[in-house]
């Protein structure tokens, strides 16, 4: 059975939000905080190493108690079970959406079209770890018989923002293989990933599920012939992979069937690192910090799954995206990590996102009347305050920022991490509460700028009022990584519920392809 259809416009808790709105939306953070003195305890949520501080979004719990009413009312319960268990969810494409099964350690079966799909998930893992196991030790040899130095994966979308994200993220704990990323049909991307490899000592891991996708598939076949420049034929077996569900296309590609690695159609493209796709991770963190990131997105499942709403933190994040988004129409929302490792995060989280919930038709087949999907984006902390966060503090826009921070550095320099996390919590603070006309005008005094102080006055003025949530974690580590993203994931999915659309397919991105195509051919 697919998700309810309910157009949340239509229930009674959205109703409530509307009149709660028009108090709500004289809401002023300091105000809040003077009023409720409790305020910076009562609105954080605790959940394993992380900490999630809502105290400075601009809701009160009157305003989070209409939010969860509106969980309720489109029975997010049921489309919860209904994720987890395999119903036919991505009812446009007629399938399931299993992501979290890839991460599974229970016994539990999860049956899609009549078959449990463990059994095949942990032999894809078995397969990984064996694979990765042999690439890492030296034991592969490539056609010169020289140990692997090299990964590339050539993918694009899921293929590619996934596996390069959590590399990225996780350079910290990377073995001795060298990990690169080749996606965009930039021919000029391609060459300068091959300046910096050695045919006899790379391995090349093609992902595609479809493998027809034009980027993935012409980069693989330039590279490939790059190599047979150096090699035959016979060695591409040595030196290609694939990531597929395409086996004949693969085969014909000159990879061994031995090494194609499966993906499945219960899997989408942007939620798929967590499955074959990921296997550039394993081969650069080695399978066991693979498992780890895995353990700590089930971590995350377990806890979005069975938690009260009241304390489920991807049900909670969402609310708040939904409630910024159609309340208080708010267009944009931005992730800004205190953690240099993150750079990649918001753009993978843009496909997540955008690519799932950027839908203009419901569940109903009928255009919607009320805003779906924001629009995500981001950067890290400290180099974003040097540039768009003018805009932020001062600007017309209000724009909700999840700030991301870690307890601990990684090479535990405290005097760095000090002002890192300094910043971070600056940043919130005077988001929150900005500087008011009197503040700023005894700082002008107190600078000496009393010429002058009438008419800079205005714009030393900080609104304040910029709502934001901070997310601190103990320390940046394969599980806390899972963790985070499959919080992101579920926010998706709560989005998706909440604005009734199909968050799984991605009918949007055909059209450009296709006229590409007709381009090329006229
Ligand atoms: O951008 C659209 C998309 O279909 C993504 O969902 C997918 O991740 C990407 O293209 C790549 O597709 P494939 O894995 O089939 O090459």
């Amino acid at each position: 059975m697919a998700l309810k259809n309910i157009n949340p416009t239509k229930t009674e808790a959205w109703k409530n939000l509307e009149t709660h709105y028009e108090n709500a939306k004289h809401y002023n953070l300091r105000r809040l905080f003077q009023e409720d003195e409790e305020r910076g305890k009562g609105f954080v949520y605790k959940f394993d190493d992380f900490n999630i501080d809502l105290s400075k979004n601009l809701v009160s719990k009157e305003t989070l108690s209409n939010l969860l009413s509106l969980a309720n009312d489109v029975d997010l319960k049921d489309a919860i079970e209904k994720y987890f268990t395999g119903d036919i969810i991505n009812v446009t494409e007629g399938r399931a959406v299993l992501h979290t099964a890839l991460r599974s350690n229970s016994e539990e079966p999860v049956i899609v079209n009549g078959k449990d799909v463990k059994p095949q998930i942990r032999t894809a893992l078995r397969k990984i770890k064996a694979f990765s196991g042999k690439v890492i030790s030296g034991k592969w040899k490539g056609y010169t018989d020289k140990p692997i130095t090299d990964i590339v994966n050539i993918g694009i979308g899921g293929s590619d923002f996934g596996p390069r994200m959590v590399v990225e993220s996780l350079k910290y704990y990377q073995n001795k293989l060298n990990t690169h990323f080749v996606s965009n049909v930039d021919g000029d991307h391609v060459q300068e990933i091959l300046k910096k490899i050695n045919p006899e000592t790379t391995l090349f891991v093609i992902v595609s599920k479809t493998f027809t996708t034009q980027e993935t598939i012409t980069n693989a076949n330039t590279i490939r012939d790059w190599f047979l420049k150096s090699a035959t034929v016979f060695d591409v077996a040595k030196h290609f992979v694939a990531v597929s569900t395409n086996i004949d296309a693969v085969v014909n590609f000159g990879i061994d069937k031995k090494n194609i690695f499966p993906m499945w159609d219960w899997v989408g493209g942007r939620f798929s690192l967590w499955s074959a796709v990921g296997l550039s991770i394993s081969l650069s963190l080695g399978f066991d910090k693979f498992r780890e990131l895995l353990d700590g997105a089930e971590k995350m499942d377990i806890h979005f799954r069975t938690s009260d709403f009241d304390q489920n933190i991807p049900v909670l994040l969402s609310l708040l995206s939904v409630w910024y988004n159609n309340f208080l129409n708010c267009e944009s929302e931005a992730i800004f990590s205190y953690s240099h490792y993150l750079k990649d995060l918001p753009e993978y989280l843009q496909q997540a996102f955008m690519e799932s919930n950027g839908k203009g038709v419901d569940r109903n087949g009928e255009e919607v009347t009320y805003q779906t999907g924001t629009i995500v984006w981001g950067s890290v902390g400290t180099n974003m305050q040097h540039s768009f966060m003018q805009l932020l503090h001062q600007g017309t826009k209000i724009i909700p920022a999840d700030f991301i921070g870690f307890e601990e550095s990684l090479y535990g320099d405290n005097d760095h991490h000090n002002k890192l996390m300094a910043n971070f919590y600056g940043q919130i603070e005077a988001l929150a509460f900005g500087k008011t006309r009197e503040e700023a005008h005894l700082d002008l005094k107190v600078n000496g700028k009393l010429d002058d102080l009438a008419r800079l006055l205005p714009y030393k003025v900080f609104s304040g009022n910029k709502p934001s949530t901070a997310i601190t974690i103990k320390k940046l580590t394969p599980k806390t990584l899972g963790m985070l993203i499959s919080m992101y994931e579920h926010k998706v999915f709560v989005q998706g519920v909440l604005w009734n659309v199909y968050s799984f397919d991605q009918f949007g991105v055909e059209l450009g392809k296709e006229l590409a195509k007709k381009m090329l051919k006229s």
